[in-house]
């Protein structure tokens, strides 16, 4: 069996990490090709040294573009790597451009190489369809022959959406393989310490959602929020550059002032910040499953979520919507005094999860064609 994996933006490295170590392991062979969605070193490079990923055996180099022009190059420059190699699988992995692109190549050749889909994290829906990745998700899924979910709630969508009972099979969170398995290693960078913050006393921030920050009205009332919360508590935020650029281009890098701002962050210190957080505050789809993991609590500053056992189980919630300073500091009081008072670990977030995807990979036989 050879099994192609995919990974192109920041998100979709710690989910192959596990996956491939696995395979390894297996002495399955296993290929990663990386489509170079995510190029600078801090978005990329510092992932693949620090979760211990290699060198990619295909980089693709397509660098950033609108969605059609980013998605078009990934499928370009994909084909003819699908179409040499010939895997029996083809692993793709959340919700990215590159997931789609990857899939959708990989769905027109099946036949023709014998080749089938397997949809890492299948089944979630947030049901807003202005999301790109809403998008990306839906599509994905539908090409794909293999339906793994990260969660129960996702196989009721997809039954819903018509997919066969058989495509789908319940292999649990992989990305918390690699939360478990870097803990340790992220305790002892002592993370809050080299930013001058005590355990548990700090806030620490992430957006990156082109919903929040491409739009200037709400980067405004999300920067304001960030100023009323950093008079209660030390406020960290490590920006992304796509919310570095829209705050510039704002013209409001004087409204954070007052507020620990830092270049993105490798996993073992962001994981080693969020463990130790008295709150997250985010619009990542990581963080939420995260600090469910870890029980840390967490707001999301987001109208809705893909991922509901986060808030059913674990110590996400949803910021009242649409986003007002008071909403928004009187979730993050509940949040922080709720603290330890809800939290489950969701089923199949054991570290375990890569395991069940290796072996659905070894027995499935499913097939779209
Ligand atoms: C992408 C994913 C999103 C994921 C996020 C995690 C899609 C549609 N979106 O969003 O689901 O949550 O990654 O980070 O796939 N840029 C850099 N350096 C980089 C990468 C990006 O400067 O290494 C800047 C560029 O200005 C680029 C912008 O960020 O245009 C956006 O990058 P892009 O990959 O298009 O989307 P993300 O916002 O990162």
């Amino acid at each position: 069996m050879k099994v192609m994996l995919i990974a192109g933006a920041r998100p979709n490295f710690m989910k192959i990490a596990p996956i491939l170590r696995e395979l390894k392991t297996r002495a399955i062979h296993a290929q990663l090709v990386h489509t170079g969605q995510h190029y600078d070193f801090r978005m990329s490079e510092s992932f693949f040294q620090d979760l211990g990923l290699g060198d990619p055996d295909f980089f693709l180099d397509v660098g950033s573009g609108s969605h059609a022009v980013q998605t078009a190059r990934i499928m370009e420059r994909f084909e003819p790597v699908l179409i040499e190699q010939k895997p029996d699988w083809v692993v793709v992995v959340g919700d990215v451009n590159s997931t789609l692109a990857c899939a959708l190549v990989a769905s027109k050749l099946r036949a023709e190489i014998g080749c089938r889909i397997a949809h890492v994290e299948a089944g979630l829906r947030s049901h807003d369809w202005r999301m790109p990745e809403e998008v990306n998700r839906v599509l994905t899924d539908r090409l794909s022959d293999l339906l793994l979910t990260p969660s129960h709630d996702a196989r009721d969508n997809l039954l819903r959406e018509g997919m066969a009972d058989d495509r789908i099979v319940f292999v649990g969170n992989v990305m918390i393989d690699t939360l478990f398995a870097h803990r340790e290693r992220a305790d002892a960078l002592d993370m809050p310490a080299r930013h001058d913050v005590a355990p548990r006393t700090y806030a620490l921030v992430t957006l990156h959602r082109p919903s929040n920050v491409d739009d200037r009205a709400q980067v405004e009332v999300l920067l304001d929020i960030l100023a009323g919360l950093a008079e209660r508590m030390p406020v960290v935020f490590p920006m992304h550059p796509r919310t570095r650029n829209a705050i510039e281009a704002a013209g409001h890098d004087g409204k954070l002032d007052g507020i620990h701002t830092l270049e993105p962050l490798g996993y073992t210190e962001m994981l080693g910040l969020t463990a130790n957080a008295a709150v997250v505050l985010t619009d990542s789809g990581g963080l939420q499953e995260e600090t469910t993991a870890l029980g840390v609590p967490c707001v999301t500053v987001r109208e809705q979520t893909e991922r509901p056992v986060t808030i059913t189980e674990g110590t996400n919630r949803l910021a009242p919507w649409p986003l007002t300073r008071d909403g928004v500091l009187t979730a993050i009081a509940a949040a922080v005094a709720e603290r330890n008072g809800r939290q489950r670990r969701p089923d199949g977030w054991d570290g375990r999860a890569a395991a069940r995807i290796a072996d659905a990979l070894s027995t499935s036989r499913v097939s779209y064609v």
